[in-house]
């Protein structure tokens, strides 16, 4: 039985090996048509080049200069607070403790930025 379903993946693996070379060398004559987008696309993307993640990091940024690095230090080296660099961090302990002066005070939001852009100190 076993041997039965490993020779058919085995078939089936030849037979998709197969498909794909005959599709690709169809595809290949499409591209002409469709190239355009393609080309119209990728500079639109490069002139965005902020990612998600960095774009997080700023915002985090902005919360941490204004709320955290007076006990935290500049880039989390630690001050009145402790160094918060290459910490595990808990959002649900910030958020429920941090600033040490007004917990509870920030969004779930700000402190997922604020999380990502204390990960991203070095
Ligand atoms: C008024 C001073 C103060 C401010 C402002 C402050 N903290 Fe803290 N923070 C502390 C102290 C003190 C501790 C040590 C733990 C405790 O006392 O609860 C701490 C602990 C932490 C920890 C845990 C560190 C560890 O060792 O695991 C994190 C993470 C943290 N703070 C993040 C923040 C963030 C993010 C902000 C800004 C939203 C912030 N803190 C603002 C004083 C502060």
């Amino acid at each position: 039985m076993v041997y039965l379903f490993m020779s058919f993946i085995a078939l089936s693996l030849v037979l998709f090996g197969c498909g794909t070379n005959t599709t690709q060398s169809n595809v290949k004559s499409q591209p002409t048509a469709s190239s355009p987008s393609p080309t119209t696309f990728v500079p639109e993307s490069a002139a965005s080049p902020q990612t998600s993640v960095e774009l997080a990091v700023d915002r985090g940024l902005n919360i941490y200069d204004t709320q955290c690095k007076v006990c935290h230090e500049i880039n989390g080296s630690g001050g009145k607070g402790p160094r918060l660099i290459g910490k595990i961090l808990s959002a649900s302990f910030i958020q429920s403790n941090m600033p040490r002066n007004k917990p509870n005070s920030l969004s779930s939001d700000q402190v997922s930025d604020l999380v990502v852009y204390i990960t991203s100190l070095k």
